[in-house]
């Protein structure tokens, strides 16, 4: 049975296992697509005998889905075969905020709580903290694309960035990089100081604190860390020796080595995960998979919410429609439906409602009940993946060929400490303070995180490709660009820049009034200069990092990509860095405030600071698309603050009306 298990990863991991979605078109519909084009399941013959020697009565073709006997399973308890009419409260997303909100309101077994989720329940591969980069191109994933911005991934498919979002019972939380991070108290201060009481940093800080169950190396003592939560926040257990030359480096450039989410000081620091044993850790493992016996708490994988249910009247929310099974149904919520479908779903749920901007409502045929400026703004992080340096060394950096094989397996099996539990090859993350920033407080504008390789680690012969695809680049801007680094007998390093706090924000709104259809997303990048200026001074900081004798030991080198989008322009002008910025235009996944909260007099408010929408009763939002404005962090820890807080705000409302 073990070997078994053991073939059975090596050959997905050495195989490109799962389906991948044509590059470029504009996916709709996507659990439809799937079962139409019946393309979604691996087709190697190989991986169709190891399933077998598994389930002796698998039957590769006609099956629905051949992963389902792999994956975790939500049945409804007592032997229920359908749910109940009405529930106390209904949560729309079974993500990272909404599985924390469905297990704090069932700590009272007389509250009953449906949780909805449109994707499925997670399985053995998606355990694999390496692999994070291969489910973006899966069923686990929206397969969103921003609108087509001139300037911006210009060396992406067919122009297009893309944006993918877990689609899973656990949400993002089960295709992200497991970072953990929580922003400065500075920005939460400003947050609560705008009017949004009880969001101040000491505020949020305890609830950060609730759920963590930190386990990390000399900060056992830590006032502002938590043992004894339920998610696991851990130092990623395998990393390479080049994170030691990015912190050495630091400390030389007068940047401390410390737990970098301390309140105290910015700093550099070895990156916090959401993995335990070598395994990652969703929402839905921590906080479902252990409660899911609880009579209360009934949970509905592969089901779509296609509309909250309003009383035009009254304007209060009274429950939802949603299709599963192909068929159309609705349920009742006696005392509130919450939106957690996260920051695309949930405004454009909103809207779909009848709540959202009057015209852009009006113009798509759909009443309105409440005019909100919901999905107005949008704020994101970006990367730019390619600050690559060639190192002299040999077998220190991540080489996807020479390290995934079944040996990798078996010993991940056994210990969980291999490279098979690096979060997608992060090592360390660093904030630093360009000049170009104009901020009196200590608040970082860039996040650098050190990676110990390329983009391109998993690209050889055979190689999965996984990180490329992930982001959607033309493999002809990978081959020129990069084709000339040695990556066989050559090591790399790479430092990604974030940037923290863009000027410039987008928007989202309705393509039309389909519920299958994806919402237009504008993410509206660099389209202010002081964001550009940002990224080239972080590159600036970056070389003189790797100036210092930690990296020069290394023979550290900059990589010059000639990328076909920037030709003529000469290496290492700042001409020459804002094209490659503009042309390899990474999302890290962070879109927030499409829902945002803050107080009655804020104009851009949708809901206040309980996380109420306006005008509309017993309707709340409670994602990652409230947070008002920028944050120095990666947001899964953000969302599941989030949703803690929310519980003791929704068992308030409720326990003294
Ligand atoms: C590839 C990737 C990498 C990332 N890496 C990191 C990282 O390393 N660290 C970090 O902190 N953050 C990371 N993030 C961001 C972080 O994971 C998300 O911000 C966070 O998980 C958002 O939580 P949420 O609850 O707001 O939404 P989600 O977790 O996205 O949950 C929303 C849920 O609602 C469901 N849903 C949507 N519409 C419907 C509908 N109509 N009916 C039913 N269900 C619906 C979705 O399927 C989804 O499960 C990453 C994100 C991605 C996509
Ligand atoms: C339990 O919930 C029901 C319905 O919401 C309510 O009528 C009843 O009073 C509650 N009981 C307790 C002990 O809270
Ligand atoms: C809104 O009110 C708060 C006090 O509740 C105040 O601090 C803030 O400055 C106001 N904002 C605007 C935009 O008027
Ligand atoms: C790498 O380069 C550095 C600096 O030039 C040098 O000191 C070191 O010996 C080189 N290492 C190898 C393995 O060539």
């Amino acid at each position: 049975m073990l070997l078994n298990y053991i073939s059975f990863l090596s050959v997905l991991i050495s195989t490109t296992a799962f389906h991948d979605y044509e590059y470029g078109d504009d996916y709709e519909h996507d659990s439809d697509q799937f079962r139409e084009q019946g393309r979604s399941y691996p087709q190697s013959p190989i991986i169709d005998a190891v399933l077998k020697s598994y389930a002796p009565n698998y039957v590769p073709k006609n099956s629905e889905d051949i992963f389902d006997f792999l994956r975790d399973s939500y049945p409804l308890p007592a032997g229920l075969q359908s749910p109940y009419d009405e529930y106390d409260f209904i949560i729309v997303g079974a993500g990272s905020a909404g599985s924390v909100l469905a297990s704090r309101l069932t700590e009272d077994k007389n509250t009953t709580v449906l949780l909805i989720e449109a994707g499925k329940p997670e399985m053995i591969l998606t355990d694999i903290p390496i692999m994070a980069p291969y489910f973006q191109s899966t069923e686990y994933a929206w397969q969103y694309y921003m609108e087509p911005q001139p300037g911006v991934c210009t060396g992406m498919i067919n122009g297009r960035c893309f944006w993918p979002r877990g689609k899973a019972v656990g949400g993002s939380s089960v295709i992200n990089y497991m970072i953990y991070t929580r922003g400065r108290p500075q920005e939460w201060d400003r947050i609560a100081a705008a009017g949004n009481y009880g969001w101040s940093y000491s505020d949020v800080l305890e609830y950060y604190k609730k759920g963590e169950r930190a386990n990390l190396n000399g900060y056992e003592k830590d006032p502002t860390r938590n043992r004894n939560g339920e998610m696991p926040v851990e130092f990623a257990r395998y990393r390479t020796k080049l994170i030691e030359a990015f912190l050495e480096a630091g400390r030389i450039l007068g940047h401390p080595t410390i737990d970098y989410n301390s309140p105290h000081q910015l700093g550099f620091g070895y990156v916090q995960t959401t993995i335990t044993k070598g395994h990652r850790q969703t929402a839905a493992k921590v906080f479902l998979h252990r409660q899911k016996t609880r009579q209360n708490l009934h949970i509905l994988p592969d089901t779509y919410v296609t509309k909250i249910l309003i009383n035009p009247q009254t304007k209060t929310a009274y429950g939802v429609e949603y299709v599963r099974n192909r068929l159309k149904h609705s349920v009742l919520a006696r005392k509130e439906v919450i939106l957690s479908a996260g920051p695309i779903a949930s405004p454009q749920l909103l809207m779909l409602s009848g709540v959202g901007p009057k015209e852009h409502l009006t113009s798509m045929g759909i009443p309105v009940l409440k005019d909100l400026p919901v999905g107005k703004t949008l704020y994101d992080h970006i990367s730019f993946p390619a600050l690559i340096f060639e190192l002299n060394t040999t077998d220190v950096s991540l080489n996807e060929n020479k390290m995934l094989n079944a040996k990798s397996a078996i010993e991940w099996i056994k210990n969980g400490d291999n490279v098979m539990s690096s979060p997608g090859g992060v090592e360390g993350i660093g904030y630093i303070k360009t000049p170009v920033s104009n901020d009196l407080d200590p608040i970082p504008d860039i996040e650098l995180l050190s990676i110990g390789g390329y983009i391109l680690v998993d690209g050889g012969p055979g190689g999965s490709k996984a990180v490329r695809k992930g982001m959607r680049i033309r493999d002809a801007v990978i081959d020129e660009a990069f084709g000339s680094i040695d990556r066989i007998s050559k090591d790399t390093w790479s430092a990604f820049p974030m940037l923290l706090h863009p000027v410039s924000f987008g928007r989202i709104e309705l393509k039309n009034k389909n519920p299958f259809s994806h919402p237009r997303m504008y993410g509206n990048y660099l389209t202010h200069p002081k964001d550009v200026a940002t990224f080239i001074a972080a590159i600036r900081h970056v070389q003189a990092l790797v100036a210092t004798p930690p990296f020069q030991k290394l023979g550290a080198k900059i990589h010059k990509a000639p990328y076909p989008t920037c030709r003529d322009i000469p290496f290492d002008s700042d001409e020459y860095w804002e094209c490659a910025i503009r042309t390899l235009t990474a999302t890290l996944h962070h879109q927030i405030a499409t829902c945002r909260m803050g107080p009655n007099n804020d104009s851009l408010a949708v809901v206040d600071p309980e996380l109420r929408v306006y005008g509309i009763e017993k309707l709340r939002v409670v994602d990652s698309g409230v947070i008002p404005r920028t944050i120095s962090a990666h947001t899964n820890a953000p969302a599941m603050m989030i949703a803690e807080k929310a519980a003791d705000m929704i068992k308030a409302t409720w326990t003294h009306p």
